[in-house]
């Protein structure tokens, strides 16, 4: 790891006014006193994503995605921390002590981008190649499949020569032998040296979100084999966490992503208008990959090819996908092999229409399930529902897998409450084991509730903390940190008072202190809670007593609960505390 003295961070994070820096990615509109903007870190039409100056933080309260001018910069550019701080130290003319990244960091870095750097090249190189009289066959070929000039365009075809000619290009553009074998673009061989690993091949480059080239897919012009040859993995190129197209898929605005299985699949989908498609690059579809579509997308339409392969796929997705949360249906294809070969077939309309007709995951892996069964034999018919009873139990208990038992049963035509035997029975067999319980309820709903309220005026309380520098000094003369009982709160309050110790709010700096993305998300929401409009010193010294009563008062029913009740010390200094909030008045002079 890089390390970077905490001076130059914050040197380098007051050069870069958060507003300005998300601009530059993000029409963005004042608001009130804040700015707000469409989240790009999820699928969304409205102005979900707020900007905070004088805090300098941003959040989103559709997605949850927030935290201060570093983390912005990550999670749009796809960079680790020092990463970032080097883009902002560039954009703010400030520059970075050699000293200060490691020799080997830097290096990694640095390789990083300079393979990014070559498969960018790379992909103009083929780009150009395609479109001159030497790319003539490639042309043809894309042309012949029925793509269009535009959609060519779109996916950035290309072209490797029969001889290749990408090696002595980017030797000719000075980059070494031992960079090239990085970039996972050649080949070696003892005898012949190293050559172009891709040749005589159309090519479609594959990129990440952010639309970098970070490798390649390139398919015979006829039946020679292997059809398609991949780049293999490298330090910028993970098969299991990027899908083709959804560069292109994310800013579709369409409720769903469709899922197949190949390139052209998704070429022939996108210039059908279905451009919410992408595949998983000929692998098995991934934890990964399912987290990544979460992001964009609560729906999922499987199209993988119609043949046995392309349903044990889907067969194996279908699960992934609805542990990430996923809603997944399916798209029938037959009688064609694929969405490709379909809509040249049928069109688009007759693909919309499957698409309306897709049918639901469940009753999909069932239908599946019962092919191996013959339902005229009593007894394979009993072992038909045995498996089912297994795959309900992947279900959470309650209204979720009765809803599903009851839909199961009416279809095959048993009695619900006999399948719910089944699975109960299934599942005790299985020892629980595999059963998915019952979310854990709260033990009564007013417990829960004053909780939530008491969680409610600790964070409305920190973010009043964090508005300004008088306020916190006000604040603090009331309340401590312990007695926040939420523990991310009390290290809130803990920081927050450390920074009015040394006499500087600055509440985009507590994030440096929440290393984990979904910290940070809490900590950007905290600090972004809305204050309540107040009118005058009198209203809001009446709101701050009662959220610091509350504050206190959750504090005490805590320790009431936690402490030991023979224990006559402790006892006597809640009983002292007790009598302390009764008496306490908050006045903002
Ligand atoms: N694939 C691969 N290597 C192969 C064959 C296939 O990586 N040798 C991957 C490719 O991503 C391909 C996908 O698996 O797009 C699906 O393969 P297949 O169904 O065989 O090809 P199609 O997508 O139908 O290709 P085409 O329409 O060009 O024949
Ligand atoms: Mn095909």
């Amino acid at each position: 790891m890089a390390f970077y003295s905490q001076d130059l961070v914050e040197e380098i994070r007051s050069a870069s006014d958060i507003v300005d820096v998300v601009s530059g990615y993000v029409k963005l509109q004042k608001k009130g006193s804040n700015y707000v903007g469409v989240c790009p870190f999820h699928n969304d039409k409205n102005p979900s994503m707020s900007v905070n100056q004088p805090r300098q933080i941003y959040h989103c309260f559709s997605c949850g995605a927030g935290g201060d001018v570093f983390r912005f910069v990550m999670e749009y550019e796809n960079l680790s921390f020092p990463e970032a701080l080097k883009v902002l130290a560039d954009r703010a003319g400030i520059s970075l002590p050699e000293q200060d990244t490691s020799r080997e960091d830097k290096k990694q870095a640095d390789l990083k981008a300079q393979i990014l750097m070559l498969n960018k090249l790379a992909a103009k190189y083929y780009y150009y190649m395609l479109r001159r009289p030497e790319g003539k066959s490639g042309y043809d070929y894309l042309t012949g499949r029925q793509l269009s000039k535009e959609t060519m365009s779109r996916f950035g075809l290309g072209y490797a020569a029969r001889l290749g000619g990408l090696y002595q290009y980017l030797k000719s553009q000075g980059y070494s032998d031992g960079l090239l074998k990085e970039s996972g673009l050649m080949q070696v061989d003892e005898k012949r040296g190293m050559y172009d690993k891709f040749r005589n091949r159309v090519m479609f480059p594959i990129m990440d979100i952010h639309n970098r080239v970070i490798g390649f897919g390139g398919r015979v012009m006829g039946d020679g084999k292997p059809k398609y040859l991949n780049s293999p993995e490298t330090r910028i190129f993970d098969k299991s966490r990027n899908l083709y197209g959804l560069n292109l898929a994310r800013l579709s605005r369409k409720p769903n992503i469709i899922v197949c299985e190949g390139y052209m699949d998704v070429i022939a989908m996108h210039q059908a208008g279905f451009n919410q498609a992408v595949a998983s690059l000929g692998t098995a579809f991934t934890v990964q990959q399912s987290a990544i579509l979460k992001r964009y997308t609560n729906e999922v339409l499987l199209t993988y090819d119609s043949d046995e392969a392309g349903i044990k796929a889907a067969m194996r997705a279908i699960p992934i996908l609805r542990e990430a949360g996923l809603t997944a249906k399916v798209i029938h294809m037959d009688p064609y092999k694929d969405p490709d070969e379909f809509i040249k077939a049928e069109g688009a309309e007759a693909f919309q229409k499957r698409m309306d007709e897709a049918e639901g995951s469940f009753f999909f892996e069932l239908e599946v399930i019962k092919r191996k069964y013959d339902f005229g034999d009593p007894e394979s018919k009993t072992n038909f529902f045995k498996e089912v009873s297994a795959k309900l139990l992947e279900y959470e208990a309650g209204i979720e897998r009765n809803t599903y038992i009851e839909a199961a049963a009416s279809r095959y035509g048993l009695p619900a409450g006999e399948l719910a035997r089944m699975v109960s029975r299934t599942g005790e067999k299985l020892g629980g084991m595999a059963a998915k319980p019952a979310p854990v309820r709260p033990r009564s709903r007013s417990r829960s509730t004053e909780e939530e309220k008491g969680l409610r005026s600790q964070r409305l309380l920190i973010s009043w903390m964090s508005s300004d520098e008088k306020m916190l000094g006000i604040i603090l003369k009331y309340v401590e940190p312990e007695d926040f009982t939420d523990p991310l709160c009390r290290r809130m309050a803990g920081l927050l008072a450390g920074q009015r110790s040394e006499g500087r709010l600055n509440p985009a700096a507590l994030f440096q202190y929440f290393t984990e993305e979904e910290e940070q998300k809490k900590v950007a929401a905290m600090l972004s809670g809305a204050l309540p409009a107040l009118s005058g010193k009198e209203e809001e010294e009446k709101a701050l007593q009662e959220t610091i009563l509350r504050v206190k008062q959750a504090s005490i029913a805590w320790q009431m609960e936690h402490m030991d009740p023979n224990d006559a010390e402790s006892l006597s200094k809640i009983v002292q505390k007790r009598r302390e909030i009764e008496k306490l008045h908050i006045s903002l002079d």
